[in-house]
């Protein structure tokens, strides 16, 4: 069969990247233009900003994935992806906008993919073995899903966060305790200074559902009214507890689903105490999967693999195609 280069666009939050990605899970370039720097002076994403730096280097980023992929030609690449959802509606669109332009001047199929659907793919590229059926624990800044991955195309959600998504309570924390944003990542390091000494609230859900509000809010309270309270032992804490809720239900859930492979996804996927607490249940007869930490966050090559799948099982869009800030999985 020929094979299939799909040229990912992604410009769904803070990232603008590009990738170009051989049959779904060899990546030939995967570029990342970064905001963070931009946004970290205003202790999160601010929206318009966010919209106008897409704008600024799209070009720059997709010329740049192009060039890198050591392609002759903008005619060498066969499908074009592009995150139209979830995320910020004016990001969303420049992405969008970009990739239906490109799509009709080189002819091109437009494959209309969806940013949750993008995480879950990056399992493909870093594991080229890996094939549905699995549960995915999707982690991420704006989402907390756990999802059963039926076939390439068929998603069902098991369970999702009743409020706060992990990587937001993650972030939120950190802003609180004076670690800066974004906040995963500071807390990630600093617990590992720590203990897990001090007692957090979880909440229990009889379904797979989540919720990590209570446990953000304890945290917050704590640090509040314990002026010397140790900063690492408190990140430890809070880092155990979130993940003895995730573990809790991903194991219910494939136990009743007969399902023995669990993967990871999402920003917050790249933790290293989550990732080592996952891979203990090998030791139950589990297949762990997390896809490299550059891979977690947000890029362009996830969303080229999804993309791929997606056109494999039949899907294109026309240019009528819209930004969905909501998309459900
Ligand atoms: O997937 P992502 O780049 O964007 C969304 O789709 O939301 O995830 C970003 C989130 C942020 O909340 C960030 O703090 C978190 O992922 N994150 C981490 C780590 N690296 C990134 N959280 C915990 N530990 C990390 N090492
Ligand atoms: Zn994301």
């Amino acid at each position: 069969m020929k094979d299939i280069l799909t040229l990912g666009i992604e410009t769904s939050c803070d990232e603008t990247s590009a990738s170009i990605v051989k049959n779904g899970r060899e990546v030939l370039s995967n570029v990342i233009n970064t905001q963070i720097k931009i946004h970290e002076q205003f202790g999160g994403v601010v929206p318009e900003i966010a919209s106008r730096n897409h704008i600024q280097v799209i070009s720059k980023v997709v010329k740049e994935a192009i060039i890198k992929a050591n392609i002759t030609t903008i005619d060498d690449i066969d499908i074009i992806a592009c995150t139209y959802g979830p995320g910020l509606v004016g990001a969303l669109l420049v992405g969008v906008s970009y990739a239906k332009a490109l799509s009709y001047a080189i002819r091109k199929p437009l494959i209309a993919t969806n940013h949750i659907h993008g995480h879950i793919a990056a399992n493909y590229i870093s594991h080229t073995n890996l094939e549905p059926p699995f549960i995915c624990l999707v982690i991420s800044g704006g989402h907390t899903h756990l999802v059963y991955i039926k076939n390439y195309s068929e998603f069902k959600v098991l369970g999702k966060t009743r409020d706060d998504a992990v990587g937001e309570a993650f972030d939120k924390v950190a802003r609180v305790i004076g670690l800066g944003y974004p906040g995963g990542p500071k807390v990630d390091k600093l617990a590992k200074e720590g203990k897990p000494n001090i007692e957090l609230p979880k909440i229990h859900i009889e379904n797979l559902d989540f919720s990590f509000s209570g446990i953000k809010t304890a945290v917050i309270n704590l640090h509040h009214k314990t002026p010397n309270i140790n900063k690492a032992d408190l990140c430890n804490s809070f880092e155990k507890t979130i993940t003895e809720v995730l573990i809790d239900h991903t194991i219910r859930a494939a136990k009743e689903l007969k399902v023995n492979k669990i993967a990871l996804a999402g920003g917050v996927s790249a933790n290293t105490y989550i990732r080592n607490e996952f891979l203990k249940l090998q030791d139950m007869g589990y297949k762990i999967y997390y896809p490299e930490p550059i891979l977690c966050t947000d890029n362009a090559a996830m969303i080229a693999s999804a993309g791929y799948y997606s056109y494999m099982s039949g899907n294109t869009s026309d240019l009528n195609l819209n930004a969905v800030p909501n998309l459900n999985i």
